[in-house]
């Protein structure tokens, strides 16, 4: 016990835990107690659901969403994307942020904690590999966005005329050996830099304001989508359902990405609850981060399936879609070439708070159960992101045609983590606090400096039979299509 309690203060001196990077006017006091599990807090409840939606929000919301809405049949594919986040995904989040306030610990330290030496504690490292995994290719489209920052000030993502030529634009850069590794290196290096040394006072609160502001200039570019000559053919693809496009593939890529999008079924929010404070409400906080997270990715497709509408082209281009349309959209506006670097160097930040959470799972493992120190644990872990990224990276350019069943590595690993270990991770939890720690137990946890939770029923009935089933069926829909 006094070697974990050893091991966990380590977090503390360094500077380096997200309680400390968004404690909010907080009073850090590194003298803390010898309880094992005083790891620091969460100090005021905004910080927290600042964090919390700082993983949520990223380029699940701006880069992949509108994409997979494109490729996958537009309104309806919106439809079943938000039942998902309503029916799976809140009952999810609340468990994991109950989960790691309860235990105050890193995934597998949690289900340790709470059914030692069982195959739960499976659940807890099917995360750490799914961060591993995820940061992988993360970092390589983290890259674009600063390269596109770059690309911006420099004014060379804004001379076209048509998204085609900024596609041929793109397509060239994305294939282009050193500069898509050289970017990758530097975001992965950026969200290394951050999780190895801590953020100075400064980052949480910048959050604070740069989070509103990504969703002002949305407002604004969505205006200027909505005004764009045809538009209106966008937004009937992207609200009005036709369900005949719908298929179980249709539906996983669905609920993977509702699991992708709200940082579900690999620990992130357990992580996040572990540095939560016992006074905090845990179901309204579970609603804005769900809220918001829902209500930028609605926003982001309202800005580009006008604009791609409005400009001839085929909502189903993939991965390149957002770096192809909105050039084109900037090159129109007023201040576009100031527009295009604000844009870029949001969605990097947000892509940057949504990577050190990815990047905090699994370095609080190797810190919590294997006993590393701070600093090995980034280097480590950074570099074997790294290299498992290079072919990810290289997968529009070398190895573009090294495709099997007809994906290319990157797609691989995207599918693999988002449609198969995050749906699982996420059951598997579902049925863990439903069944195995239980209902009551969670309640507890739930209620235990707070108000009545009054949702305890419903909750406790969606997490117990919907969510495990929903997420079964889904798979077996998908094998059996
Ligand atoms: N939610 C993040 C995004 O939308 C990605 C992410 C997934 C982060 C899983 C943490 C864990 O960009």
């Amino acid at each position: 016990m006094i070697l974990i309690a050893q091991t966990r203060r380590d977090h503390l001196p360094l500077d380096a835990s997200p309680a400390r990077y968004w404690n909010y006017n907080s009073i850090y006091s590194p003298t803390m107690s010898t309880n094992n599990h005083n790891r620091g807090n969460w100090k005021s409840r905004m910080g927290f659901i600042l964090a919390a939606s700082g993983s949520a929000v990223g380029l699940g919301n701006v880069w992949k969403f509108p994409y997979i809405v494109g490729e996958n049949g537009g309104g309806a594919f919106v439809l079943i994307y938000l039942v998902c986040i309503l029916i799976i995904g809140f009952p999810i989040m609340l468990a994991e942020f109950t989960l790691g306030r309860k235990t105050q610990l890193n995934p597998v330290g949690a289900f340790q904690e709470l059914r030692p030496g069982s195959p739960w504690v499976g659940i807890g490292y099917m995360g750490v590999i799914a961060g591993f995994l995820i940061m992988s290719f993360y970092a390589v489209v983290g890259g674009w966005t600063l390269a596109y920052i770059v690309k911006s000030v420099t004014h060379s993502v804004l001379e076209f005329q048509t998204p085609q030529q900024a596609g041929e634009f793109f397509n060239a850069f994305i294939g282009n050996t050193q500069e898509v590794l050289f970017y990758h290196a530097l975001f992965l290096g950026l969200c290394l830099g951050i999780v190895i040394k801590g953020v100075h006072g400064g980052i949480e609160k910048a959050c604070g304001i740069l989070m509103p502001t990504l969703a002002v200039l949305l407002v604004i570019l969505m205006i200027r989508s909505l005004t764009l000559p045809g538009a209106m053919e966008g937004v009937k693809f992207y609200l009005y359902p036709d369900f005949s496009k719908i298929n179980g593939e249709v539906v996983l890529i669905a609920l993977g990405q509702a699991f992708f999008s709200l940082s579900l079924g690999m620990g992130a929010m357990l992580t996040y609850g572990s540095y939560l404070s016992e006074k905090e409400n845990l179901t309204s906080s579970t609603a804005y981060v769900v809220l918001f997270d829902t209500l930028i990715a609605l926003l982001v497709g309202m800005v580009i399936f006008p604009a791609v509408f409005s400009m001839g082209l085929e909502p189903t281009q993939g991965p390149g879609l957002v770096f192809n349309v909105l050039p084109t959209v900037f090159t129109s506006m007023p201040f576009g070439t100031f527009i295009s670097i604000a844009f870029f160097t949001l969605l990097a930040i947000a892509a940057l708070t949504s990577g050190i959470s990815l990047i905090e799972v699994v370095v609080a493992y190797f810190i919590d159960q294997r006993g590393w120190n701070r600093k090995k644990a980034v280097l480590v872990v950074g570099a074997i992101i790294f290299a498992l990224g290079i072919p990810s990276g290289l997968s529009f350019g070398l190895l573009a045609d090294a495709k099997f069943m007809e994906m290319n590595f990157f797609d691989h690993i995207d599918n693999i983590t988002s449609n198969y270990l995050l749906p699982l991770g996420g059951m598997l939890t579902a049925v863990f606090a439903g069944w195995v720690w239980g209902v009551p137990a969670v309640r507890n946890e739930i209620e235990k400096h707070e108000t009545q939770f009054h949702w305890a029923e419903i909750w406790g009935f969606l997490i117990r039979y919907i969510t495990p089933v929903a997420v079964a069926c889904v798979f077996l829909g998908k094998f059996f299509n």
